[in-house]
């Protein structure tokens, strides 16, 4: 049994017509960071956060899986090999393509998360100051996202599926935002080879053993016949 742990970031939807965070024309030049994606922010402007966040799930139920989708859902199936498919993306494509179970380490944009009790349903497209919780009541509802200053989700689970990975690969993702990027000096002191999906050298290419450049499309479902023969 192969055991590989697949990291993505927004350079895995890039194809498929969403937005990097970074980069030409990536959403952050039209949104800086601190505007949108920080408690602080929710705090001092909910209705930019949330128009931008509405944007984003309209968006995201607009567009289609690419072939680097569809072939991290086809390397799940492989016989042969235990993948862990954890993302940073917040889109719901990995599930569109058919992985069987995706671990949004940053939240989802289909998710809604009730400020003051905590409790999590399916969003509605557009979450504003009016939508109530249906548990408690309260109009206190933002997107299931994680934002800077916030604890990723599934931390343990992640760390537990480095530490016994053999193939560790990043697709898509700058290396920028911690702690997604020290993954690969995590699975590599724990002996995995570490494989690097990206148009350019990442913040932390160095840290990888292998480098497969160019578009998501073409490179990983090249590798992941390369990987199930
Ligand atoms: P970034 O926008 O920082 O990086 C996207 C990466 O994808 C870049 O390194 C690009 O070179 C690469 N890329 C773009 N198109 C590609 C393609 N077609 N094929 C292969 N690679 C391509 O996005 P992330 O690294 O995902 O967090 O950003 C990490 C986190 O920062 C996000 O999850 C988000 C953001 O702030 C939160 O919202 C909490």
């Amino acid at each position: 049994m192969q055991r590989i742990v697949v990291l993505t970031g927004a350079g895995v939807s890039a194809e498929s017509g969403l937005s990097t965070f970074r980069g030409g024309g990536g959403l952050w030049d039209n949104h800086r960071v601190e505007d949108v994606a920080t408690p602080e922010a929710f705090a001092r402007d909910p209705d930019l956060v949330q128009r931008f966040y509405n944007e984003r799930r309209a968006k995201a139920r607009e567009v289609q899986p690419n072939a680097a989708h569809t072939a991290l859902a086809q390397l799940a199936r492989a016989d042969g090999v235990h993948l862990t498919l954890v993302t940073q993306n917040v889109d719901g494509l990995h599930e569109a393509a058919g992985s069987p179970r995706v671990i949004h380490m940053h939240g989802a944009l289909d998710g809604a998360l009730c400020a003051a009790c905590d409790h999590r349903w399916p969003a509605p497209l557009v979450i504003d100051g009016s939508t109530p919780c249906p548990a408690c009541g309260a109009k206190a509802a933002r997107p299931d996202i994680v934002w800077f200053g916030e604890v990723p989700y599934h931390m343990d689970e992640i760390a537990e599926a480095l530490g016994q990975a053999d193939i560790f690969a990043a697709i898509g993702t700058s290396g920028r935002v911690y702690p997604a990027a020290g993954f690969v000096d995590y699975a590599s002191a724990q002996g995995a080879t570490c494989i690097e999906f990206n148009l350019d050298a990442s913040e932390v290419a160095q840290s990888f053993d292998d480098h497969r450049i160019g578009p998501a499309t073409q490179t990983v479902p090249a590798w992941i016949a390369e990987v199930t023969g």
